[in-house]
């Protein structure tokens, strides 16, 4: 950690660009700390990449400003260009120069003496596992292998701040994950500053520090990867994340009534639309036990009835399918092996500190 009184590495406040009069990003502000990963996370065309873009000062904010160590570097009418910001870039399309060896491809952007500049092009490859790759060309290398040389060449100056955008979209699921952890390992031994952008929450959680979720070019909400996950603002929010299971009800003094009993409703008036909220894994199911049921605990409110309509297994989990009394469809995500056959009745509670409410949309 820093030094409580230090000026955080990057820092944007109230950042604003519009295109064709839309405002693309929306007043953003945010502070990034030494060797912090900072995720961007949204959907497509939520301004994540315009963010980045002019924060390396390929584009120009309309208002706004942006400080390295507590320096400004660009307002509206001041601009330090972006090949003296000294900071980093990895673009999805992290293009190595074709005619240049993987060992000079990390040494471009290097200065000193060549004894140094081999030191570190030696160390940097060493990090990412290319050490004997030095000498082959981009062409002849996989999309991973061509990735981890990007990842070296983009940290061989030692950059206080990398900007990632998307820069493990090429790679194959099972392949990018180890690339992700050797990433971040090697980001954290050099204390860079790393603002990654992503529409993936997979990739936010696994690498980030903070999560900064993003959308229609505001900041929604904005925490640890543990409170997005398990204190969303709104219903989209929680759904960016995983599957949800939405039960709909309407606000009956201070109450909202459920096939699973009533949830607390508190400041919302008579009359108003409900949304309640869990994912499939915090559902809690039991056996009819020829129709004595289950015995719930205080925390799992009512238990209400459901009938299996399918279920399958997915590897690490099984997703079962329920149909309650009411009609309404509910998933369940279940550990290992778990395949009741349809028609079979069970009963279904849902943990009431797992559950979310909010107003119902629209
Ligand atoms: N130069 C431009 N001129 C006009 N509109 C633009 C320009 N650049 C971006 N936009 C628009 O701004 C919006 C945000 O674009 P941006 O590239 O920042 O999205 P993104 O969040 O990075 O999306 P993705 O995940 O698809 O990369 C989009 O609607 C895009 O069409
Ligand atoms: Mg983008």
């Amino acid at each position: 950690m820093p030094p409580a009184n230090m000026p955080p590495r990057l820092e944007v406040r109230s950042l604003m660009r519009r295109f064709d009069g839309r405002a693309v990003v929306d007043d953003i502000s945010f502070a990034i700390p030494q060797g912090q990963v900072t995720c961007l996370l949204g959907p497509s065309g939520c301004g994540k990449s315009t963010t980045l873009r002019m924060i390396a000062g390929v584009d120009m904010q309309d208002s706004g400003e942006i400080f390295v160590n507590g320096a400004l570097i660009c307002d509206t009418v001041f601009r330090v260009p972006p090949e003296r910001r000294e900071i980093g870039l990895m673009f999805q399309d992290f293009a190595l120069f074709p005619h240049l060896s993987v060992a000079q491809n990390v040494a471009f952007g290097l200065s000193g003496s060549s004894a140094d500049k081999a030191a570190r092009v030696g160390d940097l490859l060493e990090r990412v596992h290319m050490a004997r790759h030095r000498d082959s060309y981009p062409h002849a290398l996989s999309g991973g292998e061509q990735q981890r040389v990007a990842l070296a060449r983009a940290l061989a100056p030692r950059p206080r701040i990398l900007l990632m955008d998307e820069p493990f979209s090429g790679l194959d699921e099972r392949l990018r994950d180890d690339i992700r952890d050797e990433t971040l390992a090697l980001l954290k031994d050099e204390g860079t500053a790393v603002l990654l952008v992503t529409h993936e929450p997979h990739e936010a959680m696994r690498m980030a520090d903070e999560i900064l979720l993003m959308r229609a070019g505001k900041i929604v909400q904005r925490g640890a990867p543990y409170n997005l996950y398990n204190a969303p603002v709104d219903r989209r929010a929680a759904a960016f994340f995983s599957d949800i299971n939405v039960i709909e009800s309407r606000v009956q003094g201070a109450l909202a009534p459920t096939p699973f009993g009533d949830f607390l409703a508190p400041g919302h008036s008579d009359g108003t639309g409900i949304d309640i909220v869990i994912r499939p894994q915090h559902l809690k199911i039991d056996f009819d036990r020829a129709g004595r049921g289950p015995n719930p605990t205080a925390q799992d409110g009512t238990p209400a009835r459901a009938t299996v309509k399918r279920a399958r297994y997915l590897g690490r989990e099984s997703l079962v399918e329920f149909r309650m009394e009411t009609g309404q469809i509910l998933k369940a995500s279940v550990p290992n092996v778990f395949l009741p056959k349809p028609g079979t009745v069970m009963w279904l509670m849902l943990r009431r500190d797992r559950c979310f409410v909010f107003p119902a949309k629209g």
